[in-house]
C-alpha cells in the first residue's frame, strides 16, 4: 500500500484518534447481532495499547437524524470493554467540554470510546470546524474504518486532513491495509479464471461496478433481484419481479458489450417464484421463460445452483457481492447459501466477499473460514472495485 501504516510511526505515549466502524447491526432491544466489525478493529487498538498510546475512538452508528439514544454507541462499549479486555471509557458526547477533559485525562494504555459522530449533522457536511475541535486534542489519526472510507465527512476527511496541515501523522491502521491488499491483489492481479458473483435487488445500484468488472472478468454470475432486469433485456416475462423498467436499456447494453469484450454473462436458468413474499401461499421452481404473470422471483432455482456450481469449479478467483435471492426469508435463502458452500468447498481459489448482505449470507451459511477475505466495507469495497478513489485514503500520509 502507498499510504503510511501505524507501524510506520512513532505512537507511544501518543493521544490518538481512530477512526473505526462500528457501525454494528442490533436488535430492536440494542443488542449487537453480529461483532465483525468491532473484532476487525482489535488488531489495531492492541498494538497502540502496547505501544503505550492512549487510544481515542470514533465511529458512527447508523443514520440518525440528530442526537437519538437508539443509535448510541454505549451497547458497542460493553462489547469491546470484554473482547478488548480492558475497561473501555465511553462519553456521551463526541465533541464539547466533556470530551476535552477526558481525553486531556486519558493515560497510555487506556480507551475512550466517543458517542455517535453522526449526532452532529456537520459530521456527514465533512464541516472543518467541527473536525478542527477534535485535531486540537490529538497527536496522530488512525483510520481504521473501511467500511467508511468512501464517505468524505468530517471524522474521516476532514479531521486528517487538518492534522496533516497541522503537521501530525495521518495513517491507516491494520484493518484498512489488509482490506486495500486483498481487494486490490484480487483485482488488480486476479489468478485467471476470474469470475464475479453479483446480486442484490438492483442493477441501477451496480453499473459502475459491473462497467468496471467487465475489464477484469473472464466471467459474471448475475442472480438476486437485478436478474429480472436483464431478463427482461433478453425479451422474457418476468411476472411481478422487482423490475427497474427505466434500466432495461443498460441492462441491454451490459450484455452487449460483454459480448464484445469476451466476458460470459451467466444468467440464471430456472427461478424460485412465489405469490407473496411476506406471506407465501404458493412457491415454485420454474423455468427462466416460464414465469408466470401472477408471480415473483425470488430465488435461483436448483439449476441454476448446478449451473452456477459448474461455472466456477475451475475459477481460481471468485468476487462475491450481494445475495442471490430474498435471502433473509428462509424460504428464499437456498440458492444463496448453496453459493456460499460451493465457494466453501472450492480448495485453491481465492474467494473474496465484498462486505454487507453477501458477509451476512456467509455467516448464515456457517462458512467464513472457508473465504479468503470478507471485507468489513460493502459500500466501500464496491466503490473500490469502480475505480473511484476512497476520500478517507486518499488524505492519508503516503509512505
Ligand atoms: C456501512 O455500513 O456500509 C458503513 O458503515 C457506512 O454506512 P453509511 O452507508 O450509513 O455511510
Amino acid at each position: 500500500m502507498a499510504k503510511k501504516k501505524v507501524s510506520d510511526i512513532d505512537v507511544s505515549g501518543k493521544k490518538v484518534f481512530v477512526r473505526v466502524d462500528y457501525n454494528v447491526p442490533m436488535d430492536s432491544n440494542g443488542n449487537i447481532t453480529d461483532y465483525t466489525r468491532i473484532d476487525a478493529s482489535l488488531p489495531t487498538l492492541r498494538y497502540l495499547l502496547e505501544k503505550g498510546a492512549s487510544v481515542i475512538l470514533a465511529s458512527h452508528l447508523g443514520r440518525p437524524k440528530g442526537r437519538d439514544p437508539k443509535y448510541s454507541l454505549l451497547p458497542v462499549q460493553k462489547a469491546l470493554s470484554e473482547r478488548l479486555g480492558v475497561n473501555v471509557k465511553f462519553v456521551p458526547d463526541c465533541i464539547g467540554e466533556e470530551v476535552k477533559k477526558e481525553i486531556a485525562n486519558l493515560k497510555p494504555g487506556e480507551v475512550l470510546l466517543l458517542e455517535n459522530v453522526r449526532f452532529y449533522k456537520e459530521e456527514e457536511s465533512n464541516d472543518e470546524n467541527f473536525a478542527k475541535q477534535w485535531a486540537d486534542l490529538v497527536d496522530v489519526y488512525v483510520c481504521d474504518a473501511f467500511g467508511s472510507v468512501h464517505r468524505a465527512h468530517a471524522s474521516v476527511e476532514a479531521l486528517p486532513r487538518i492534522m496533516k496541515q497541522q503537521g501530525k501523522p495521518a495513517v491507516a491502521g491494520f484493518l484498512v491495509e489488509k482490506e486495500l491488499e486483498y481487494l486490490d491483489n484480487a483485482i488488480s492481479n486476479p489468478k485467471r479464471p476470474f469470475a464475479a458473483i453479483l446480486g442484490g435487488s438492483k442493477v441501477s445500484t451496480k453499473i459502475g461496478v459491473i462497467e468496471s468488472l467487465l475489464q477484469k472478468v473472464d466471467k459474471l454470475l448475475i442472480g438476486g433481484g437485478m436478474m429480472f432486469t436483464f431478463y427482461k433485456a433478453m425479451g422474457l416475462d418476468v411476472g411481478n419481479s422487482l423490475l427497474e423498467k427505466e434500466y432495461v436499456s443498460t441492462a441491454f447494453e451490459i450484455l452487449q458489450k460483454a459480448k464484445e469484450k469476451g466476458v460470459e454473462i451467466i444468467l440464471p436458468v430456472d427461478v424460485v417464484v412465489t405469490d407473496n413474499i411476506e406471506n407465501p401461499q404458493k412457491i415454485k421452481v420454474v423455468a427462466k421463460n416460464e414465469i408466470p404473470a401472477d408471480m415473483i422471483g425470488v430465488d435461483i432455482g436448483p439449476a441454476t445452483i448446478k449451473l452456477f456450481s459448474d461455472e466456477l469449479k475451475n475459477c481460481k478467483t471468485i468476487f462475491w457481492n450481494g445475495p442471490l435471492g430474498v435471502f433473509e426469508k428462509d424460504e428464499f435463502a437456498k440458492g444463496t447459501i448453496e453459493i456460499a458452500k460451493v465457494l466453501a468447498n472450492l480448495k485453491d481459489a481465492v474467494k473474496i466477499i465484498g462486505g454487507g448482505d453477501s458477509a451476512a449470507a456467509v455467516a448464515k451459511a456457517g462458512v467464513e473460514s472457508k473465504m479468503t477475505h470478507i471485507s468489513t466495507g460493502g459500500g466501500a469495497s464496491l466503490e473500490f472495485i469502480e475505480g473511484k478513489p476512497l476520500p478517507g485514503i486518499v488524505v492519508l500520509d503516503d509512505k
